[in-house]
């Protein structure tokens, strides 16, 4: 299960992320209707509709339409219509959100794979007024979606650019989920897996280790059958809701509300005596007292019952017909006009490996952009470099415990910003973070302002102590072509000169004094190991034949129950295990093992082995990396944010840096 981390109680949610397929929708938790970053504003907005008069019936004419004539299962093949929008949100006050201007069937792949970047123990290295601010906090996963990401670092947080920050949450609609990898593709997870496949890139010598994330292959798929127009909805996880203000969460149905609202409401018009056979219509009138009791004891029994409800009994038989999730969400699914008028197109890049050596992935065209016109757009999210800072604790000699800055955490890499500003923008588009610098002869792109109609132009006049305040995202990026690109080209922006020389630098010092990666050249990653059909070897093999240091053998786990007869593992978290004995399984080419097991209680710290009989045909055995041992974790990797061109930034966001 993947969901939202709630900051205020990171703590408690450490412990539910459990891998596994389906979200805690498919599983029937609750859930809730989510706007992002300005919840106050939405819960006014949530509040008017109390009072609103009755909701006229052509705003549901398309709705209506369109499911009744569902588009799913065509094929959909015309290479020059946009598929997917960034445009307003449906659910009001939500900001942005994220169209599909096609149908997908269920569990049919949305979007392409993207990068995930790992945030490392952002608590403790955060600056002590980190709550106060820090927008990117608001849109952070637990790292559960970065394949075996939760084991590389004490504590880790997941950014996942594309759908994964794009997209709003409405529980009644959800319609896209993570894709796990980590029962099906594990073994293929990140760009080391395109240096080791493709053999393009040696990641084993290469200067730009360190540099990019490891986490290349975050992907999702439809969670139901998606009509062509729908708002993409992802599961934020019920903890969001759980513990978003109480206020807010008072007032927002979650699925289950929504459903029983559904089976209220057929209830409630079966319930209906009408003597004289009159239709619906003629009699509502005689249906609004009966209607008004309905709701009174809805909200008597829960507020968020009442909110899943239409205000007037008229509009019962078209949420009966929609169902109160869709009819709560008036425009939660647009006509192809409206997207193609409104919305932003992001689908004109795609990732691919890059054609630069080191360089990791890049963003390849997908049509013809002509010199001048949009290749895509993004919001970006507003960071306060200090945020992004790692700290080390010195002991000094008289005891005491110093802080100390040491570098950046890696997403420093894909944030664009001035040499003179402590602000940093990080898109959040779909495969943007995929484009490599280029040199100023090579670059075909360049980043402006939006010219989109939802980029908030009034901000640029914004002081700098506003702009850290921020508790939204609001500011977007075009990526404007410099020269005509055909399909197919890689996109390169040119990252300014400091960049430039910082990396020259970083290569010079690479080949002249090598830095501790060094002593990983010739070891194997977790991706050589991971592969299918590896035989494990056991503690007492591992005396003679060990594997390299920055390995470790997770094993599937699940607590043993009372009431399994047999121990069964179904939804695992990822333990350290070491493999006890191995048995090959007579006619086949799979083996038993028997692991020790260890698995920490959190909440006594009590630490209990077990021993777990595993069939190597499970996949529940595998190798992560010790924590802090990728490449990006150690001392010399490359931290430099992208730069922006001269005129961007207004001066009242500059002051000069130390250093
Ligand atoms: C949510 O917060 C409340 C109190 O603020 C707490 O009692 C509850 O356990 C939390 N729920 C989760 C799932 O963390
Ligand atoms: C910024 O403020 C100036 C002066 O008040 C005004 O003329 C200008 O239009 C503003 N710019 C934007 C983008 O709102
Ligand atoms: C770009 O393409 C247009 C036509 O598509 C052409 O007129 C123009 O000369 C091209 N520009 C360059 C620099 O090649
Ligand atoms: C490299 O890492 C090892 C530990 O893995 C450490 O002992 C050594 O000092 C490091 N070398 C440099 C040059 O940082
Ligand atoms: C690394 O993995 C490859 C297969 O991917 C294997 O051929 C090679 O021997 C391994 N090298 C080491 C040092 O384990």
């Amino acid at each position: 299960m993947f969901h939202r981390v709630h900051r205020q109680l990171l703590a408690a949610l450490l412990f539910v992320c459990i891998h596994g397929r389906n979200g805690c929708v498919a599983s029937g938790e609750a859930g809730v209707t989510y706007s992002r970053g300005d919840q106050s504003v939405y819960l006014a907005a949530r509040g008017a509709a109390y009072d609103s008069d009755h909701v006229d019936p052509s705003h549901f004419k398309l709705l209506r339409k369109r499911l009744a004539s569902p588009t799913v299962g065509e094929t959909y093949d015309d290479p020059n219509e946009c598929t997917i929008y960034l445009a307003e949100s449906s659910i009001p006050n939500a900001g942005l959100g994220l169209y599909t201007a096609v149908p997908y069937q269920r569990h049919q792949p949305i979007g392409h794979s993207e990068i995930g970047i790992l945030m490392q123990d952002p608590d403790f290295h955060a600056p002590p007024d980190r709550h106060r601010v820090d927008l990117l906090s608001s849109y952070v996963w637990s790292a559960t979606p970065l394949t075996f990401g939760e084991h590389e670092v004490g504590h880790g947080e997941a950014v996942c650019p594309g759908i994964g920050m794009m997209s709003n949450c409405h529980f009644g609609l959800i319609n896209v989920e993570h894709t796990s990898n980590w029962k099906k593709h594990y073994w293929q997870d990140g760009t080391d897996a395109l240096a080791v496949e493709g053999g393009k890139h040696s990641t084993l010598s290469d200067v730009g280790r360190g540099s990019y994330t490891w986490h290349g292959n975050v992907r999702y798929e439809a969670h139901n059958n998606i009509q062509a127009g729908e708002e993409l909805f992802l599961s934020y996880g019920p903890q969001w809701y759980e513990n978003s203000s109480s206020d807010f969460g008072g007032l927002i149905p979650s699925a289950e509300h929504f459903k029983m609202a559904d089976i209220g409401l057929i209830n409630f018009m079966n319930s209906l005596v009408d003597p004289s056979g009159m239709k619906f219509e003629d009699g509502v009138l005689n249906h609004r007292v009966p209607y008004e009791r309905l709701l009174k004891k809805a909200e008597r029994y829960d507020a968020r019952l009442r909110a899943a409800l239409p205000d007037n009994v008229e509009d019962v038989p078209m949420a009966i017909e929609l169902g109160t999730a869709r009819f709560s969400t008036k425009d939660s699914i647009r006509s192809p006009e409206w997207l193609k008028e409104n919305g932003a197109c992001l689908d004109k890049i795609v990732g691919g490996a890059s054609t630069i050596p080191q360089a990791g992935r890049g963003a390849f065209a997908t049509r013809t952009i002509k010199e001048g016109g949009i290749i895509t757009t993004t919001e970006v999210i507003t960071i306060d470099k200090d945020v992004l800072k790692l700290r080390k604790e010195i002991k000094r000699k008289d005891g005491q415990i110093r802080s100390r800055h040491a570098g950046y955490q890696l997403i420093l890499n894909y944030c664009y910003g001035h040499r003179d500003s402590s602000l940093a923008f990080f898109p959040t588009s779909q495969s943007v973070n995929f484009i490599n610098h280029g040199s100023k002869e090579d670059a075909n792109a360049e980043i402006r302002w939006s010219s989109f109609q939802y980029h908030k132009s009034e901000w640029i006049n914004y002081t700098l102590a506003e702009m850290k305040r921020l508790d939204k995202a609001g500011l977007l990026f075009d990526v404007v072509a410099t020269k005509n690109i055909s399909r197919g080209d890689e996109i390169l922006l040119y990252y300014g000169e400091i960049w430039e020389e910082n990396w020259d630098r970083h290569i010079g010092s690479w080949g002249s004094s090598p830095k501790n990666f060094t002593d990983m050249k010739g070891v194997n990653t977790t991706v050589d190991f991971n592969r299918k059909g590896f035989v494990f070897r056991t503690e007492e093999e591992l005396m003679t034949n060990p594997y390299p240091d920055h390995l470790m053998t997770r094993c599937g786990f699940e607590l043993p129950t009372e009431t399994k007869a047999d121990y069964e593992v179904n939804d695992p978290k990822r333990v350290p295990c070491d493999i006890l004995e191995r048995d090959p399984i007579e006619n086949t080419d799979r083996f038993f093992y028997r692991a020790k097991v260890e698995y920490t209680d959190k909440a006594t710290n009590e630490v209990m082995l077990y021993s777990v009989k595993y069939d190597s045909r499970q996949n529940f055995l595998a190798f992560v990396d010790k924590p802090y041992t990728r490449d990006y974790y150690r001392k010399g990797a490359f931290r430099q944010s992208i730069g922006l061109r001269e005129g961007i930034i207004p001066s009242q966001w500059m002051h000069r840096l130390e250093g």
